[in-house]
C-alpha cells in the first residue's frame, strides 16, 4: 500500500474514484454525483494542488498495486480572518478495502501534513450522524464533536444531520 500526496497527474484516477463514492454514499458528502460529473478535467485539476505547493490544501491518496483505493483532501480557508482554518473533505476508502485501517492512514497522513502548514491550527469537519464509522474513525484520530447541525443535508426529500467536528494542532504532541 502506497499513501502519498496526489498531484494533477492522478486528476483522471481521482475523478473517478471520487465519482463512485459520490454515487455509493450520498449521504457522506455535500456535494452531489451530478455536480462532480458535470466538472470539466481542468475543473477538477483546479482543485488538486499546485505542484510542490501544499500550503492552500492537498489530497493524499493510498495505491493498492496502481489502483486509486482511497483518497481525504484537505482545503484551507481563503480568508483573511480564517487562514488558521482548513477543512477536511471527500475522505472515501473503496468498499472492498475497508476496515483495514487504510481511512485511518489516510486521516493521520493528512493531519501529519496539515501541520507542516504554517499558520494552520484548526482542522474542521462534518459527517452524518447515520454515518457513525465516519465519525467513530475521525473521533479515534482525535477529532471531537463540537456541535450537530440538524437538516444538514437534503437527499430526495429526506433530511440528514451533521455532527461538525474540529481538531487543534497547535494542541497536539
Ligand atoms: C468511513 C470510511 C472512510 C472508513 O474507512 P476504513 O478504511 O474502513 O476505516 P479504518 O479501517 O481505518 O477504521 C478506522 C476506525 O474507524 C472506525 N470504523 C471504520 N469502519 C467502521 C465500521 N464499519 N463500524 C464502526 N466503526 C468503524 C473504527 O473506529 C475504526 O477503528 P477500529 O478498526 O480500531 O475499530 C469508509 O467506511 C468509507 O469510505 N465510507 C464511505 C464514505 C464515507 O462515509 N466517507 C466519510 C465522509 S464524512
Amino acid at each position: 500500500m502506497e499513501i502519498r500526496l496526489l498531484t494533477r497527474d492522478d486528476a483522471a484516477a481521482f475523478r473517478d474514484f471520487r465519482l463512485v463514492g459520490l454515487r455509493n454514499h450520498p449521504e457522506a458528502f455535500g456535494e452531489s454525483a451530478r455536480e462532480w460529473a458535470a466538472l470539466t478535467p481542468e475543473e477538477i485539476a483546479a482543485r488538486m494542488p499546485a505542484p510542490g505547493d501544499i500550503s492552500e490544501g492537498f489530497i493524499v491518496g493510498a495505491y493498492d498495486n496502481g489502483r486509486l483505493v482511497g483518497i481525504t483532501c484537505l482545503m484551507r480557508s481563503q480568508h483573511l480572518k480564517k487562514r488558521h482554518h482548513a477543512e477536511l473533505w471527500g475522505m472515501h476508502v473503496a468498499a472492498d478495502m475497508r476496515r483495514r485501517g487504510i481511512g485511518e492512514r489516510l486521516v493521520n497522513e493528512l493531519i501529519a501534513h496539515a501541520r507542516t502548514i504554517d499558520g494552520l491550527d484548526m482542522v474542521y469537519l462534518t459527517a452524518a450522524t447515520v454515518n457513525e464509522r465516519a465519525w467513530k474513525l475521525y473521533e479515534k484520530s482525535g477529532f471531537t464533536i463540537y456541535g450537530t447541525e440538524p437538516k444538514a443535508l437534503r437527499i430526495d426529500g429526506v433530511d440528514y444531520d451533521q455532527h461538525h467536528m474540529i481538531l487543534d494542532l497547535s494542541k497536539l504532541s
